[in-house]
C-alpha cells in the first residue's frame, strides 16, 4: 500500500493524529463490504448441489453465518489508517545506547534480594550478586546502571559501605520503609555488578546531607591511580586499580527529598560540586546535574542559565503515576490514563530540550531522563514503602512509548534510566526466593535493544485516533535505526486495547532485502507473568505484513509493540568521476574563536596548503581556530562504510554533500560516527573541526565491508 509522500512530509512533528472519524468510518465500511460482498458471489454458485442434500445445506449455512459474524467482528476490531514514511538515507543521530539505562535503589528488595543475596547464598551466585539475574540483564544489554538513589542517594554515606562487612556501620532508610541498612552492598559490590553485567556505572552523589569533601573523596577512591589516603584505602580493601567511573550524579530531586532547595540555590551546590568531582587521568567525568521534576520548566531555565558550564547532563525525572489501584486493577479508562500520562513525555522533552538549546545551541550538555516508568498502588500485603508492583501488557506498552519517544528525540536525550530494575515500580524483573521472572517490560527492552547505538532515522507519521469515552490520542507511534551492519529496524507500538491498526510503512531510498518481526500483545490489557505463569506475556514472531514496491502494510493487533528488522541496502551514493587525482586534503585554516562549528564558507582563511591526512597543520595556535579540510575518499568496493570522528573540541564528517558524523561542539576527546552505503570510487570528503580552547585532539576513522576500523589511511584520501 502506498499513500502520498507530500501529505506526510507537511507534517511538522514526529507523529500527527489524522482525527478524521469520518475517515475511519469510511474505511470501516469499505472494507466490510468488500468482504461481504466476495462471499455473496460464491454461495448461489454451489447452491444446486445443496436442495438435494438438505442437511449438508444446514451445515454450509450455519458455517457461512458463523463466517459472516466472525468476518464482522474481525473487520469491527480493525480501525485503519496510520501512515509512515522513512528515509534511510537521513541519518544524523546516533541513539545513545545509554537510552536503554537502568535505575537501581536502596529501596525495597531491589539490592537485598533482587541483586544481593550474599557470597554464603544457597542462590547461585558470583561473589554474593545473583548470576540469573546478571544473566537476564546482559541479554538486554544493559548499557548503564544508576545507583545508589534515588532520595537515598542524598542520605547514603559512601564511606559505611566499604571495607570488610562485619565492620560496617548500620543505617536508617528513612525515605523507603525506615528499615535498617546493613552496608552490606556497597561500592566495591556495586562496581562488581556493573563489570558482571558489562555496562558503565552511574553514581549518584549526596548533595542533599554529604558534603563536597565526601564526594570528591568518593571521586578520588574509586578513579584515582595515584598516590593518596584515597587509593591506599581502596587498595587495602582489595581493589588495586581504579574503576574509572565516568557518570556522576549531583545529587537527586534537590527540590524534593534530596534538599527541598530553590533551583538558584541549587545552581550554586552543582557549580560548586561539581567543581570537586575529577575524572582522574584518561577517564572524563561526566557530571549529571539534577533537573527538574516533569514540566517544572523553570528549574530548566534556571539551572542552564546559572550553571550549564559545569555539567555534561541535565536530569529529568517524569513518573506516569496511578497511585491509587494496584498495577493489574483497572479498566480502559485506566488504560488510558496511563497511555495519556505516558504520551505526556514526548511535550516535556520537547519543551526541555528547547529552553537547553537557548543557552546550549550546540546540545553539548545532554537531557538525561534518569527517573521515568508507571508508579501504582504496592502489591496487597507488600510494604508500601518497598514500591514492589505487578507489570503488564499496559506497562509494556508504556515502555515503547516512552522508548520511541527518547530514541526520536536523541539529540538531546542521551541517557534514561527507567525506575528501576528489579522488584521495584516499573522493573524488568521480579524476584521471590531464589526464583526469578521476566515482566513485560523486560520484553520490550530485549526487542528495543537493537537500536542501541544505531543512527536514528527521523520518522514521518500521520497516526490514527485511539478515541476513547471521546479523548483522544494517537493510536500508533514508531521510530526507526539503521545499525552498522545497514540493517534497520523499525519499532511500532499500537496504544489501541480494543482495534487492530494498520500501518503503512513506506521506506526511501532503501532497497528492500528481507523483513522479518517480533511482536509483544496480549488480548488482555492486563495480562501479566507471575512466578507460576511466567510466559504469559513474551514476544512472539509476527508475520502480519505484507510488501508491495518500498511499501510495508502491517497490521498491528490490539495494544501491541511490533520491532521489524529489514535488511537491504540504503540506495548508494554513485561515485564521482575523477581524472589525475593528486594525494592527499587541500585545507583552510581560519582564526576564530567559537563555541560551535563555524559557518566556514562566510569566513575567510588564514592560510590555506595540502595535508597527506586527517592531522592538524603546522603552526595551529593552541586556542580560537578552525581547519576545514577538502578533498576525496577513493572507496574500494559498494558496501557500508562507517566513518568516525575523534575530536577535542568540535568535528564533523560531510560526504557527498551530507553530513555523516555530527561531533560537533566544545568538548572532551569524544569519538561520533555514522554510515553511509557508497559505491566503489571517489566520493567528495569534507572534514571540519574547531578548537575552542583546553585540550586538543583530532582524529579520523574508517570501517567497510572488508575493512577493519582504521585510521583513515593517506592512499584512500585525494585531491584534484
Ligand atoms: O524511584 C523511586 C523514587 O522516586 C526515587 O527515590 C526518587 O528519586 C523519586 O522520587
Amino acid at each position: 500500500m502506498s499513500f502520498p509522500v507530500q501529505d506526510i512530509e507537511q507534517c511538522p512533528g514526529i507523529i500527527e493524529t489524522a482525527n478524521a472519524p469520518k475517515e475511519e468510518a469510511s474505511r470501516f465500511l469499505t472494507g466490510a463490504r468488500v468482504c461481504s460482498e466476495s462471499l455473496n458471489t460464491g454461495f448461489p454458485q454451489q447452491s444446486s448441489t445443496y436442495n438435494n442434500a438438505p442437511e449438508q445445506y444446514m451445515k454450509r449455512a450455519l458455517w457461512f453465518l458463523a463466517a459472516v459474524v466472525l468476518l464482522q467482528l474481525s473487520v469491527s476490531a480493525q480501525v485503519a489508517g496510520s501512515r509512515i514514511s522513512i528515509d534511510a538515507s537521513l541519518q544524523e543521530y546516533q541513539i545513545d545506547k545509554n537510552i536503554y539505562g537502568q535505575f537501581s535503589e536502596h529501596l525495597g528488595h531491589l539490592i537485598y534480594g533482587g541483586i544481593w543475596v550474599g557470597p554464603d547464598s544457597p542462590i547461585p551466585n558470583v561473589d554474593g550478586i545473583r548470576k540469573d539475574v546478571v544473566e537476564a540483564l546482559k541479554q538486554i544489554r544493559v548499557p548503564v546502571l544508576r545507583w545508589p538513589g534515588g532520595c537515598f542517594a542524598d542520605e547514603y554515606h559512601w564511606e559505611s559501605g566499604i571495607g570488610p562487612r562485619s565492620g560496617r556501620p548500620k543505617m536508617i532508610n528513612t525515605n523507603w520503609g525506615g528499615v535498617t541498612e546493613d552496608n552490606s552492598f556497597g561500592t566495591h559490590e556495586f562496581l562488581r555488578l556493573c563489570e558482571l553485567i558489562g555496562c558503565e556505572p552511574y553514581i549518584t552523589g549526596n548533595v542533599g546531607s554529604g558534603s563536597v569533601a565526601e564526594l570528591s573523596r568518593w571521586a578520588e577512591y574509586v578513579n584515582s591511580d595515584n598516590v593518596s589516603p584515597m587509593t591506599d584505602l581502596r587498595k587495602k580493601n582489595g581493589r588495586e586499580k581504579p574503576w574509572g567511573v565516568k557518570y556522576w550524579g549531583i545529587g537527586n530531586e534537590n527540590w524534593g527529598c534530596g534538599g527541598n532547595m530553590l533551583p538558584e540555590f541549587y545552581a550554586d551546590q552543582a557549580r560548586r560540586y561539581g567543581t570537586f568531582i575529577h575524572g582522574y587521568g584518561a577517564n572524563t567525568a561526566f557530571k549529571i546535574a539534577c533537573g527538574p521534576s516533569g514540566d517544572d520548566y523553570n528549574w530548566t531555565t534556571v539551572l542552564m542559565k546559572n550553571a550549564s558550564g559545569h555539567f555534561d547532563g541535565l536530569s529529568l525525572h517524569y513518573y506516569s503515576f496511578a497511585s491509587q489501584k494496584i498495577a493489574t486493577d483497572f479498566d480502559e479508562a485506566g488504560w488510558f490514563d496511563i497511555m495519556k500520562k505516558t504520551l505526556k513525555m514526548e511535550e516535556m522533552v520537547i519543551r526541555h530540550s528547547a529552553i537547553m538549546d537557548q543557552y546550549d545551541p550546540f546540545k553539548r550538555v545532554a537531557l538525561v531522563v534518569d527517573e521515568w516508568g508507571t508508579w501504582y498502588k504496592v502489591e496487597p500485603g507488600t510494604n508500601p514503602g518497598f514500591l514492589y508492583q505487578q507489570n503488564t501488557m499496559r506497562d509494556a506498552v508504556a515502555a515503547a512509548c516512552n522508548l520511541n519517544i527518547f530514541n526520536n528525540h536523541c539529540d538531546r536525550v542521551r541517557m534514561a534510566n527507567i525506575a528501576q530494575v528489579v522488584n521495584v515500580l516499573q522493573a524488568m524483573i521480579l524476584t521471590e526466593g531464589e526464583k526469578m521472572i521476566f515482566t513485560p517490560t523486560y520484553h520490550v527492552f530485549d526487542l528495543f535493544k537493537v537500536h542501541q547505538n544505531a543512527m536514528m532515522l527521523p520518522v514521518r507519521a500521520v497516526s490514527s485516533d485511539y478515541v476513547f469515552n471521546g479523548n483522544r490520542l494517537p493510536a500508533v507511534n514508531c521510530s526507526a535505526s539503521i545499525d552498522s551492519w545497514g540493517r534497520v529496524h523499525i519499532s511500532l507500538c499500537s496504544i489501541d486495547p480494543v482495534a487492530s491498526r494498520s500501518v503503512a510503512v513506506d521506506m526511501k531510498q532503501f532497497e528492500m532485502g528481507t523483513i522479518s518481526g517480533k511482536v509483544l500483545s496480549s488480548d488482555k490489557m492486563n495480562a501479566h507473568n507471575t512466578f507460576e505463569r511466567p510466559d504469559v506475556v513474551k514476544p512472539t514472531d509476527f508475520s502480519r505484513f505484507t510488501l508491495a514496491g518500498g511499501s510495508i502494510s502491517v497490521t498491528m493487533p490490539p495494544m501491541s509493540v511490533v520491532v521489524l528488522e529489514l535488511t537491504g541496502k540504503v540506495k548508494a551514493q554513485a561515485a564521482i568521476e575523477l581524472k589525475n587525482p593528486k594525494g592527499g586534503l587541500d585545507y583552510a585554516y581560519y582564526e576564530i574563536g567559537s563555541e560551535m562549528m563555524p559557518v566556514f564558507s562566510s569566513l575567510t582563511p588564514q592560510s590555506t596548503g595540502v595535508v597527506e591526512s586527517v592531522v592538524l597543520p603546522k603552526g595551529v595556535r593552541e586556542s580560537n581556530f578552525g581547519v576545514k579540510y577538502d578533498g576525496y575518499i577513493n572507496v574500494p568496493e559498494e558496501g557500508l562504510y562507517t566513518l568516525y570522528s575523534t575530536s577535542d573540541d568540535g568535528s564533523a564528517i560531510v560526504i557527498d554533500g551530507r553530513l555523516i558524523v555530527n561531533n560537533d561542539g566544545r568538548h572532551a576527546p569524544i569519538e561520533r560516527s555514522g554510515f553511509v552505503q557508497l559505491t566503489a570510487g571517489y566520493h567528495r570528503f569534507e572534514l571540519m573541526f574547531f578548537q575552542a580552547g583546553g585540550g586538543m585532539e583530532l582524529s579520523a576513522s574508517i570501517k567497510g565491508p572488508q575493512m577493519e576500523k582504521q585510521i583513515i589511511p593517506a592512499s584512500m584520501l585525494f585531491r584534484k
